[in-house]
């Protein structure tokens, strides 16, 4: 039996660092919007073994993928033979901030759960989510969510009625950043990272009952002072989308995608041509409707 899945990817509204934990990671809250761009997932289940392939050759298809890793632990958890064969259409660029391989992983554990039967339930799938990644917890579901702790404790919240309407561009130029290369580099920034705990929590209630003009310029990311000092192309990205028609714009996660955030898909097509008139065409230039239905994993 075969079972498809899509899996989508997030932009982070907001993503404040409050310091660094024991383990190595950092202590942090985000703001989570799901994201309309979706890469495709097939599985089947096999004799033995996690076989895995990709339309794209520079995507691993062995234990570097975490869709790889998922159908791994939940096999050891979960108690169940671990062949599977999983066929994964990417369109969602890998180090882009955009979470794509985190989804992936979310839409393994839920397929090979749904494959087997649910022989585990929805804490369980969590746990196992927070092992694989930071940010794997918050795509088992598909609503706008605040994160805390490492990124793994999911909350959801109102429905942000201030982004209703809008469109979203996103723009991620020719490369990708790693993301520990992102956090490591925030040692040399303390300043971006003292601001105190509840903004998350803020900037959702403010877009669940006012317009995104009065809340635009409380979207804040402590991930751009390291990444911007590196790849300078990303804030000029930024600016240049401010001063032409966004009303919110933000480095999505640790980068390399930009986001801007404007009134209308109209104001996004002139944005994203001024854009590329500025720096030139860029891989992944995608305007994507906010909120619209949203039909993420199940
Ligand atoms: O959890 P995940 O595998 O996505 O994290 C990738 C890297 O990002 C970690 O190895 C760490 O360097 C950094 N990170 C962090 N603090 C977080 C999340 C990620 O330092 N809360």
């Amino acid at each position: 039996m075969k079972l498809c899945r899509q899996s989508h990817c997030k932009i982070n509204l907001l993503l404040n660092v409050t310091g660094r934990r024991d383990d190595g990671f950092h202590e942090l809250e985000m703001l989570m919007l799901p994201v309309p761009i979706f890469d495709r997932l097939e599985f089947e289940l096999t004799g033995d073994g996690i076989e895995l392939t990709c339309n794209w050759s520079d995507i691993p298809t062995d234990s570097g993928n975490l869709a790889w890793r998922a159908a791994e632990s939940f096999a050891a958890k979960a108690g169940v033979a671990v062949g599977v064969r999983i066929r994964l259409e990417k369109t969602i660029p890998s180090e882009g901030g955009l979470g794509g391989g985190s989804g992936n992983a979310a839409a393994t554990l839920l397929a090979l759960n749904k494959l087997h039967g649910q022989p585990r339930g929805q804490a369980a799938l969590q746990e196992l989510a927070a092992e694989l990644g930071s940010d794997v917890p918050f795509f088992l579901q598909n609503e706008a969510a605040v994160a805390k702790g490492r990124g793994e404790i999911i909350e959801l919240v109102a429905p942000l009625i201030g982004l209703d309407g809008k469109a979203l561009l996103l723009v991620r130029p020719g490369f990708g950043v790693p993301t520990p290369l992102a956090y490591e580099g925030l040692a040399r920034f303390p300043d971006a990272s003292n601001r105190p705990l509840g903004q998350a929590g803020e900037l959702a209630k403010r877009l669940a009952i006012s317009s995104l003009a009065e809340a635009g310029n409380e979207f804040y990311n402590s991930l751009e002072a390291p990444v911007f000092d590196k790849y300078p192309l990303l804030k000029l990205l930024k600016g240049h989308a401010l001063a032409n028609g966004a009303e919110a714009a933000l480095l999505c996660g640790s980068g390399s995608t930009v986001f801007a955030i404007c009134p209308d898909a109209a104001t996004a097509e002139s944005l994203g041509q001024a854009l590329e008139g500025r720096f030139g065409s860029q891989p992944l230039m995608q305007i994507v409707d906010l909120p619209g239905k949203f039909a993420g994993v199940n």
